[in-house]
């Protein structure tokens, strides 16, 4: 059975007909073509096909994409502010070589960013809590520790910088 379904991805609208047993990793994938968001397990088990829908994480191989309409998505590919920009988390893996393969990146970096949405200044312990559902078969997860507190104080030096929220 196939249904009209309205998906709002990275602040874009999309009005398509889905297949009812089409997964939103799935869509997002094959029919939007941002195969940013990886497939790995494809039975919630790995990470690698995290997205944030309405803000909170999620496993996209887990969700039928016609159960999420006018939810708003965010994936890999919607992070930084603009196009061809990498968003500070993902500069921080770069430069605390928090990737091998990459394989788990994306779905790593999501996490963090929901982690430092609502706990700006997290322990160590409190990220490796926060990637517990993110599996990496490569870096032994000691960098990208290191990487999400790195960019946890790029992001607050930002807010201070900004005389935002988090300034002191
Ligand atoms: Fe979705 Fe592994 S592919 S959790
Ligand atoms: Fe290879 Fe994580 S960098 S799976």
């Amino acid at each position: 059975m196939k249904l009209p379904v309205t998906l709002r991805v990275n602040d874009r609208e999309h009005g398509l007909i889905v297949d009812t047993r089409v997964t939103l990793v799935q869509l997002l994938r094959e029919t939007l073509g941002l195969t940013g968001t990886h497939v790995g397990c494809t039975t919630g088990n790995c990470g690698a096909c995290t997205v944030m829908l309405d803000g909170e994480t999620v496993k996209s191989c887990s969700i039928l994409a016609c159960d999420v309409a006018d939810a708003d998505i965010t994936t890999i590919e919607g992070l930084a502010e603009r196009p061809g920009e990498l968003h500070p988390i993902q500069q921080a893996f770069v430069e605390n070589q928090g990737l091998q393969c990459g394989f788990c990146t994306p779905g790593m970096v999501l996490s963090a960013a929901y982690l430092l949405a609502a706990n700006p200044e997290p322990t160590e312990e409190e990220v490796r809590h926060a990637i517990s559902g993110n599996l990496c078969r490569c870096t032994g997860y000691h960098y990208i520790v290191d990487s999400i507190l790195a960019a946890a104080q790029t992001l607050k030096a930002g807010r201070l910088a900004a005389g935002g929220v988090g300034a002191e």
